[in-house]
């Protein structure tokens, strides 16, 4: 972090939702006030409800709060209906594929399609208000679609990353029990077609009974395999269906959806957010943080496999009346201009991306954005790590021309939104700082006694307030709910919750976010568990123990580094075998993104006496720093001085 200030460029963001400084203390002071009324205010204002709700919090279950309870509303109404009568020939979503087939579907256009997969899943496949519906699907309109169509009738879905293998999308469905599936053939990437379908008759293979019905869209016409009464062809059943389908009212608290995301133990989490709390912030977030005007054209990059696809591509951008751009294909093909020639066509407005994402299209083509105009753009947003000042400036400046904010946006799956972040027309910015915390988001740098943690120094990341968009629970497991977020910080004695992440709050209130104080490592934006990979590399029958770690990376921000300790060790060429074995199995049970960029075969590694892995030398070591820890506690303290040793081999 550097402590030069950029301030938003006043022309640009004249007519910005929070223009000032003065305006965000004035919210913030509304909130610290009147923390309800703030909150009641803003459902009010924002949401549609089809009954009005009396009651703003319920904390008498606390932690699992409730919002707005006796509302009711629908999501797809809010994101889609209510928009027809003053946009109904405005663009929803644009679509731009791999080759670069567009697609523009209007507000009308969407609305007739997500009845229709409505009533295509109502008629069809029976599913029903709560039912769980798996969505593995590549990155084209059709997923939003149906994500919105389960919304309609009150179904809940839960959205696989497409990235992700057989083995861990059955663990999904299973701890889902869902009962349709809907996939595509495949897609593309990268010019050429790829495959979903057959990941999905894989795991379906062995204990999903609880799916009675696969529906496929064709995508890229590759040849499947088809189950005579399983499996069912999207296009051919959604035409006759009606384009007229009533939503369904649901009730605030009603689950909208499951996303599973990793935590440091166990298997990944299935996090569960409620219909009124969630739309709420998701549009709100769109109108203060990217400041989305009418006739803005908005892109975000994303996957809608992670939740930064579900917030911000699909339900706050809906949801505030914007037109959302969807790109099935990578930033870098078919070269590293791809990006900035789509930002010059649709006139994008604002660019929301993964810092990896940024220093990819840095290293592999820095000069690619001075061929392109890119004088749309006014705000560009990063999410999901934190952004090296070198990355950030090249953003800055030549991507963004010295006229545009940058928004370091801090949050996770389990905050539904944004959580601490510029605001575009009032924030002077420190560059790799997420800055402040959003008006009503009452997140605070604090250590385990709730007691404010002094400028400078390391900290818990904690919000000690309930918000609207938080998560509600833990898929059938409330007690891991409570021990995952309420176990760790307390506030006047009240258990608060702990996001995972580290932060420093400096002398002017700016917070910086440190990182992940618990087990889990950030793979180009993206959770991973060590406890997922560990368990994938132990499948392995020569291995004996394992360990991993995040390493530093150039692109990725981290990598994923395993120690190994084999059965038998035959030497050199052995172990690189074996590498190559390990990797082939995460492959298979989780997927290529926890692929290991490197291994260390170890002779044991440095365990407590009572038989705890000190991972924390683990990860001084793979950084090269010298241990500080005191080693004395080990079963063998000599253990790590021969790690040491082979870990600078390796270097
Ligand atoms: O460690 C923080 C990091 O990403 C984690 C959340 O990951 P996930 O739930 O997959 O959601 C990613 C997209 C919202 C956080 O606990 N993180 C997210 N945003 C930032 C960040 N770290 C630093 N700066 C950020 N802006």
């Amino acid at each position: 972090m550097t402590e030069e200030l950029y301030f938003p460029n006043e022309e640009r963001f004249r007519d910005a939702a929070i223009k000032s400084m003065d305006e965000y203390h004035a919210l913030m002071d509304k909130a610290k006030e009147d923390y309800e009324g703030f909150w009641g205010d803003l459902a009010k204002e924002k949401i549609s409800w089809f009954k009005p709700f009396t009651k703003i919090l319920n904390e008498e279950n606390a932690p699992f709060y409730k919002w707005f309870e006796d509302g009711e509303l629908n999501v797809a109404y809010q994101c889609v209906d209510r928009h027809l009568a003053t946009r109904k020939n405005k663009a929803a979503i644009i679509f731009e594929g791999d080759n670069g087939d567009q697609k523009v579907l209007t507000y009308r256009e969407l609305f007739y399609e997500v009845n229709k997969t409505a009533n295509l899943f109502k008629n069809q496949f029976n599913i029903k208000k709560g039912d769980r519906v798996v969505l593995y699907m590549p990155m084209i309109p059709e997923a939003a679609i149906s994500m919105l169509a389960c919304a309609k009738i009150g179904a809940i879905h839960s959205v696989v990353f497409g990235g992700f293998s057989a083995e861990a999308l059955r663990d999904r469905i299973i701890d889902a029990q869902a009962k349709l599936v809907v996939t595509a053939d495949g897609a593309f990437r990268k010019g050429r077609p790829y495959m979903l379908k057959p990941v999905v008759d894989q795991a379906l293979e062995e204990g999903c009974e609880c799916v009675e019905a696969v529906c496929v869209v064709e995508r890229n016409g590759e040849d499947i395999h088809w189950e005579a009464g399983r499996d069912y062809a999207y296009y051919e059943l959604v035409k006759s269906q009606s384009s007229q389908c009533e939503p369904v009212a649901v009730e605030a608290e009603h689950p909208l959806f499951l996303l599973y995301t990793s935590g440091s133990t166990g298997k990944p989490k299935g996090v569960q957010h409620s219909s009124a709390g969630y739309i709420l912030w998701a549009q709100l977030t769109m109108e203060w943080v990217f400041d989305i005007k009418e006739n803005d054209t908005y892109w975000c990059t994303a996957d809608v496999g992670w939740i930064t696809g579900h917030t911000y591509i699909v339900y706050g951008p809906l949801a505030a009346g914007a037109t959302t751009v969807m790109f099935e294909g990578v930033p870098t093909f078919p070269d590293a201009g791809r990006c900035w020639r789509m930002v010059e066509e649709y006139q994008i407005n604002q660019f929301y991306t993964a810092p990896t994402a940024i220093r990819l299209l840095h290293k592999t083509g820095a000069d690619e954005p001075g061929k392109y105009d890119l004088s749309s753009l006014r705000i560009l947003g990063t999410v999901g790590e934190p952004i090296d000042p070198a990355a950030w400036k090249w953003y800055y400046e030549e991507v963004g021309g010295g006229r545009c904010s940058i928004v370091d946006t801090y949050w996770q799956t389990e905050t539904g939104g944004h959580v601490i972040s510029p605001l575009p027309g009032a924030t002077p910015i420190k560059p790799g700082c997420a800055t402040f915390p959003l008006p009503g988001i009452m997140a605070e740098v604090i250590e385990e006694d709730g007691t404010p943690t002094p400028a400078g120094e390391k900290g818990f990341a904690c919000i000690t307030k309930p918000w609207p968009s938080m998560i509600r629970n833990i898929w059938g497991d409330p007690d891991r709910f409570v021990k995952s977020y309420f176990g760790d910080c307390k506030k006047e004695g009240k258990p608060v919750y702990f996001t995972g992440d580290g932060a420093m709050i400096d002398a002017d209130g700016y917070i910086t976010i440190t990182g992940r104080t618990d087990d889990v490592i950030n793979v180009s934006g993206h959770r991973m568990g060590t406890a997922e990979v560990e368990a994938a590399i132990k499948k392995h029958e020569n291995v004996a123990a394992v360990a991993v770690v995040g390493k530093p990376h150039d692109i990725k921000g981290e990598g994923i580094f395993a120690y190994v300790v084999l059965k038998n060790d035959e030497g050199v060429a052995d172990e690189l075998e074996t590498m190559k074995e390990i990797n082939t199995i995460i492959k298979s049970e989780i997927g290529a993104i926890a692929l290991c960029d490197d291994m260390a075969f170890v002779p044991d590694l440095p365990k407590t006496r009572s038989g705890k892995i000190m991972r924390r030398i683990l990860r001084s070591l793979v950084k090269g720093e010298k241990i500080t820890q005191d080693t004395s506690t080990l079963e063998d303290p000599g253990i790590v001085t021969k790690i040491e040793e082979i870990i600078q081999c390796k270097c």
